[in-house]
């Protein structure tokens, strides 16, 4: 990429890709173009091409024609369609682009990107942390590749939020899907613990106390309280959840994510965490997670 104006091409126009183009636009950037299957093949009265009209933004013809109009490249497609959208495009991309990948995708894939286009263009992993529908260009996104903090710079005065998480292709997108297995896996332990609540008759209940322990407190201290807590007191916590499960099975209740926390309380007793710390919590949760890398080698 080396002419300094941004020209900024899109490769997918559905939710992400359209909400991005009309806020560059309404941010002040002169030239954004789109491309996708269906946009180029849409007729003048389509709602895709009345959005883009409507919001000033072109739509490309081909994946060339998306190439020679643009530096900046942000891919924006189901995470499945990452290596094909790539590899329609890839032929057209030269030294003058930077191409970031802004799906939510594996990190193979992403490893597979960069090899890709390895001595052909610029390369960025990005990962967007929140709904573009609800935050639009001001959603945060995470970076990394020796590129980032170029394509940081770009979109900055426009209003986009890039963080810079890793040197490396693949470190923005692991950081997405860690974050995923916290979220999502909270989501489920959510739907288990409530569907025996309203079992139980007690949902209303159960939900305003769990809400109350959760706001009490910075986020950051019960991540601590958990971490620690949970290798410091695991021997008496797994009764706990062996009384818990029962009562779950009585009640009809599904099992699979209380089944699961039992199985790692009996995983920290037989690496022996508990004793390690003597019944006094360590002061951060660095110690526990090193014990644990270490044990499992
Ligand atoms: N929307 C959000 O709030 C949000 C938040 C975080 C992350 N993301 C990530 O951002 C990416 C895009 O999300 P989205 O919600 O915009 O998805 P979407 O609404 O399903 O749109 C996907 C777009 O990609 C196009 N596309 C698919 N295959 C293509 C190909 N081979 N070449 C060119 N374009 C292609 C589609 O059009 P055609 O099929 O007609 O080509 C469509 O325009 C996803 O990876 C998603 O996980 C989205």
């Amino acid at each position: 990429m080396n002419d300094a104006t941004l020209r900024l091409g899109l490769l997918g126009f559905g939710e992400a890709g359209q909400r991005f183009a009309a806020d560059f636009v309404k941010a002040g950037l002169k030239h954004v173009v789109v491309y996708s299957r269906s946009a180029a093949a849409a007729a003048p009265a389509d709602p895709l091409r009345v959005f883009a009209a409507a919001h000033g933004v072109e739509i490309a013809a081909t994946p060339k024609a998306l190439c020679q109009q643009s530096n900046l490249i942000i891919a924006l497609t189901p995470g499945k369609a990452a290596l094909p959208a790539l590899r329609s495009i890839k032929r057209y991309l030269g030294n003058n682009h930077l191409y970031v990948d802004a799906n939510t995708v594996g990190v193979k894939a992403i490893e597979r990107i960069a090899k890709l286009l390895e001595g052909r263009c610029a390369f960025v992993d990005a990962a967007i942390m929140s709904a573009v529908p609800l935050d639009g260009i001001k959603a945060p996104l995470f970076a990394s590749g020796s590129d980032a903090a170029r394509f940081r710079d770009l979109v900055a005065p426009y209003g986009m939020k890039v963080e810079i998480v890793g040197d490396k292709p693949g470190a923005a997108s692991a950081m997405k899907l860690i974050r995923s297995v916290c979220m999502k896996g909270l989501a489920g332990l959510l739907l288990e613990s409530l569907e025996a609540a309203q079992r139980c008759g007690v949902r209303d209940a159960v939900a305003a106390d769990m809400a109350a322990f959760i706001d009490a407190k910075p986020f950051q201290q019960i991540i601590k309280r958990f971490v620690c807590g949970t290798a410091v007191h695991a021997g008496r916590r797994i009764h706990e959840m062996a009384d818990s499960l029962e009562l779950l099975k009585s009640v009809g209740a599904p099992t699979r994510m209380t089944r699961a926390t039992h199985a790692m309380f009996k995983e920290l007793i037989d690496m022996k965490m508990p004793e390690r710390y003597n019944g006094k919590e360590p002061d951060s949760i660095e110690p526990v997670l090193t014990a644990l890398v270490e044990a499992r080698g």
